[in-house]
């Protein structure tokens, strides 16, 4: 794969941002809209599909194994699935890019059907731990190799023989993740019984609600200790289906942070995926102060969905939860921000998974932070920031975004409300997740 060229981008003291934006589709949901799709029998359409690298990848991959995936002028997607068992032999390595969602869902799905793939990705995700999937479809029956990554981590790249039948398993998660527990769920669609997750902390049920749409037989039991058990019925029949995508709430993240920091500014943010599995950060947000205001609550493809009206706010530093750590895992990079410029101080513990994301985003996050004159202080599980009370952040420097999109636009929000630019040395990676990232900037601040 051919790196890129990369794109440094300089982001300085904004006016006030105002106006209303619609962001792009959720990126969760559009992988498993894909892959779902693609295991049907007959033809599925979906709306709103994130058009992101990350979901490229997974949507070529699919059409490695057989799927038919075309989209339209109108920009919906119509996908003719191959069905449950009907995956093909890749003729070529499967190459994942960034996207450690698309890697560890298909290595479930090839991991029940008799074919065999090759996994490639990028820097980033050549170097994320892939052992915790490899041990649970290891014990399905699947035969991996993977490579030696460091400090004793399998990595990518790596092979998957798939094993059909594969062997049911009831598999209790070692840490909170939903892409761990989705390659088991996935592996578990074509292995003959009932497969079970047993998840002791929820994570987003995107994958539970699609399959059960798509017509698995499915069911999510909470037991005595409030551990959900899933449990997937194999060799099923799924059935085609129209799919609206909702906006990624994880996008949003980066202008509801926007616009409560820069002063003056009243922005509505459409079609906002709430889904309790992922709405953390709204509510964390309000406990420092922030205006958020929930407009048109509405369901969208079983999905709860609403605008979000947000209003500059001044906001103060608390002790965040760990409970909501796993409802917000992925915003906590942009919550920094807001912390940096709060009154007083914020601690997070809990966010050792934020070590093993597309980067090691404490680590980074605490270097870029430092760098544009934060106070912060990193921990092993954690950070503690001692915010400005809403005056502006030094900035001046040029951070360095390790090829983590969440990272380079987090950044990007902190050079709006720094008295010198920002500078982020590639921001390339926002493609995986949010092409138009830059371009909504724009429009809020005509
Ligand atoms: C995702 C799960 C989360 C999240 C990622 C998307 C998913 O990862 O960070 O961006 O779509 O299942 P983990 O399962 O590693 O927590």
């Amino acid at each position: 794969m051919i790196d890129p060229i990369a794109t440094p981008r300089s982001f300085s003291a904004s006016p006030p941002l105002r106006g209303q934006i619609a962001i792009p589709g959720d990126k969760s949901i559009s992988h498993r809209a894909l892959m779902f799709s693609a295991l049907a029998v007959g033809t599925s359409r979906v709306t709103g599909l994130l058009e992101g690298h990350d979901v490229l990848a997974t949507a070529a991959a699919m059409r490695a194994m057989g799927a038919h995936i075309e989209r339209g002028a109108s920009g919906e997607w119509r996908i003719d699935g191959v069905g449950v068992g009907g995956l093909l032999q890749p003729q070529a390595a499967l190459d994942m890019g960034n996207s450690g969602t698309s890697t560890r869902l298909l290595m479930g799905l090839v991991a029940s059907h008799p074919i065999t793939a090759t996994f490639i990705g990028d820097a980033s995700l050549s170097g994320r731990p892939m052992g915790r999937v490899i041990d649970p479809l290891s014990q399905m029956g699947a035969d991996i190799s993977a490579s030696p990554g460091a400090n004793g981590t399998q990595t990518l790249p790596l092979m998957v023989r798939g094993m059909a039948p594969a062997i049911p398993l009831s598999y209790r998660l070692p840490m909170a993740s939903a892409q761990v527990k989705s390659a088991v769920l996935l592996a578990g669609l074509n292995t003959p019984g009932i497969t079970e997750v047993i998840e002791p902390v929820a994570t987003r049920d995107h994958s539970e609600r699609m399959l059960r749409g798509f017509g698995a037989d499915l069911s999510v039991e909470i037991d005595a200790d409030g551990a959900r058990h899933i449990r997937i019925r194999g060799e099923a029949e799924l059935k085609p289906q129209t799919i609206e995508v909702p906006g990624d709430p994880s996008s949003a993240a980066f202008f509801i942070v926007a616009a409560l920091l820069v002063p003056g500014s009243d922005v509505t943010i459409a079609n906002v995926g709430l889904n309790p599995t992922r709405a953390g950060l709204v509510e964390v947000l309000r406990a420092m102060g922030g205006d958020i205001e929930l407009v048109d609550a509405r369901d969208v493809g079983g999905e709860p969905v609403a605008d979000l009206r947000v209003r500059h706010s001044s906001l103060s530093g608390i002790d965040v939860d760990p409970a909501v750590a796993p409802s917000m895992i992925d915003e906590f990079p942009i919550l920094f921000i807001a912390a940096a410029l709060a009154e007083g101080r914020t601690v997070m513990t809990g966010l050792d998974e934020l070590r093993v994301k597309e980067s090691d985003r404490i680590a980074v996050m605490a270097t870029g932070l430092q760098a544009i004159g934060a106070r912060v202080t990193e921990t092993e599980d954690g950070m503690i920031i001692d915010g400005t009370g809403g005056a502006p952040l030094p900035g001046g420097a040029t951070v360095a975004g390790h090829l983590d999109h969440r990272i380079c636009m987090s950044f990007a929000i902190a050079g709006l409300v720094s008295k010198d630019a920002v500078t982020i040395d590639d921001m390339t990676p926002v493609g995986t997740s949010f092409p138009n990232f830059e371009t909504l900037l724009t429009e809020l601040t005509p």
